[in-house]
C-alpha cells in the first residue's frame, strides 16, 4: 500500500514538473493556439512540431520548431516559412492570430481552398508567398496589409478580378499573380504604388487596356498570355499571346522596347508597325 502511494506521488511530481517546464519553455500562448489551428487545418503533419517524445526542453518552445522565427525580445512569432514541405489541406482562419507575423511563405505545397479573409488584415505582414499551391476562390475584399512589400499568389486557381490593395500598402514592391484564372482589368490604383518594381500577371484572362502608367514600373512587367486589347507607353514589355490589334502607339518610336519572349498572335499587330522604328532595340513579332 505504501509502495503504491509512493509511486503515485512520484508520478504526480513527474507530471507537475513536465507542466512547469512546458509552461516556461512554451512560446506565447496566442501564437501557440494559432499554430495549433493552422496545423488542425492540414491533413498532413509537420515534422518536429509538438514533439511527444523529445527529452530536450527547448523543443517545447515553438520558436525552435522548423519554419518558425520569433522576435527574440518579444518572444512572438514573426516568420512562418514552410515552403516545399508537402503540406496538404486548407489554410485555417486561425493563422491570422499570428498578429505579429511579418513573413509567410507556404509556397510549393498542396494547399487548397480559399485564403481566409482575416489573413488580409495583419498589420505587420510584409511578405506573403502562397505560390504553387492549389488555392482557389475569388477575392471578395481588398487586401488591407499596410506593411506589405511582396505578394506572390502565382500558380494557383484564383478566379474573379485582381484584388485591390489598400492605399496604405504604399511600400509594395512585388505583385505576382502569374498562372491563375483572373479576369477583368488591372486596377488603376496600382498607379499610386511608386515602389512597385515587379508586376507579373502573365497567363490569366485579364482584359481591357494596358494603361500607360504600367510602363513607369522600372524593372519587370509580365503581361503575356492574357486578353488585353489595347496599349497605352513602355520600358520592358511582354505582351505576347493577347488579342492586340489596330495601330501600335507612338511610343514604339520614342522608347526602346525589349520583347522578352516571342510568340503569340503577333500577326494582327504586325501590319500596324509604325513607319520609322528608330530606337527599338529588339522587336520581334515572329510567330514561333
Ligand atoms: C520556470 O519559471 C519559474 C518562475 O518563473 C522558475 O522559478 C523556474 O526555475 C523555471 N523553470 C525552469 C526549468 O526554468
Ligand atoms: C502573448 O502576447 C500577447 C500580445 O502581445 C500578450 O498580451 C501576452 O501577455 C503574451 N503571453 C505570454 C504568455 O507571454
Ligand atoms: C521585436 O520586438 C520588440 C518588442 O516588441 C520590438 O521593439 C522590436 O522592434 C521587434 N524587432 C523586430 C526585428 O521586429
Ligand atoms: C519562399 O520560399 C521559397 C523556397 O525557399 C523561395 O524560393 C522563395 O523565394 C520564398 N519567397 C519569398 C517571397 O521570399
Ligand atoms: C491608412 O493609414 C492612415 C494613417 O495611419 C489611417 O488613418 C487609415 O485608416 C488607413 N487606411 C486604411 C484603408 O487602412
Ligand atoms: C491615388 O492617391 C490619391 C491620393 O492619395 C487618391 O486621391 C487617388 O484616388 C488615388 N488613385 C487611385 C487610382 O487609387
Amino acid at each position: 500500500m505504501v509502495v503504491v502511494l509512493e509511486i503515485w506521488v512520484l508520478v504526480i511530481l513527474g507530471v507537475s514538473q513536465v507542466l512547469a517546464i512546458s509552461q516556461n519553455f512554451t512560446c506565447n500562448s496566442t501564437d501557440l493556439t494559432a499554430l495549433k489551428g493552422f496545423m488542425d487545418g492540414l491533413e498532413s503533419s509537420i515534422d518536429g512540431w509538438w514533439p511527444t517524445n523529445s527529452l530536450s526542453i527547448s523543443s517545447f518552445n515553438c520558436c525552435n520548431w522548423v519554419g518558425i522565427n520569433c522576435n527574440s525580445s518579444s518572444g512572438r512569432i514573426v516568420g512562418l516559412g514552410l515552403p516545399k514541405k508537402r503540406l496538404i489541406g486548407g489554410l485555417s482562419d486561425l493563422i491570422s492570430n499570428l498578429d505579429q507575423l511579418t513573413k509567410l511563405n507556404l509556397s510549393n505545397n498542396f494547399l487548397t481552398g480559399p485564403i481566409p479573409i482575416s489573413l488580409f488584415h495583419l498589420a505587420h505582414l510584409e511578405v506573403i508567398d502562397l505560390s504553387r499551391n492549389g488555392f482557389n476562390g475569388v477575392f471578395l475584399i481588398s487586401i488591407h496589409l499596410p506593411a506589405l512589400q511582396e505578394l506572390d499568389f502565382s500558380d494557383n486557381f484564383f478566379t474573379g478580378s485582381i484584388p485591390g490593395l489598400c492605399v496604405n500598402s504604399s511600400g509594395i514592391r512585388v505583385v505576382k499573380f502569374v498562372v491563375n484564372s483572373l479576369t477583368g482589368i488591372i486596377p488603376s490604383e496600382f498607379r499610386n504604388f511608386s515602389f512597385l518594381t515587379h508586376l507579373c500577371l502573365a497567363s490569366n484572362s485579364l482584359s481591357g487596356a494596358i494603361s500607360e502608367f504600367l510602363f513607369w514600373l522600372p524593372r519587370e512587367l509580365d503581361l503575356q498570355d492574357n486578353m488585353f486589347n489595347s496599349i497605352g507607353g513602355p520600358v520592358s514589355l511582354d505582351v505576347s499571346c493577347n488579342r492586340l490589334s489596330g495601330n501600335l502607339p507612338d511610343f514604339f518610336v520614342a522608347c526602346s522596347i525589349e520583347r522578352k519572349r516571342e510568340g503569340g498572335d503577333a500577326t494582327a499587330a504586325k501590319g500596324a508597325e509604325p513607319p520609322q522604328v528608330t530606337s527599338i532595340e529588339k522587336f520581334d513579332t515572329t510567330w514561333h
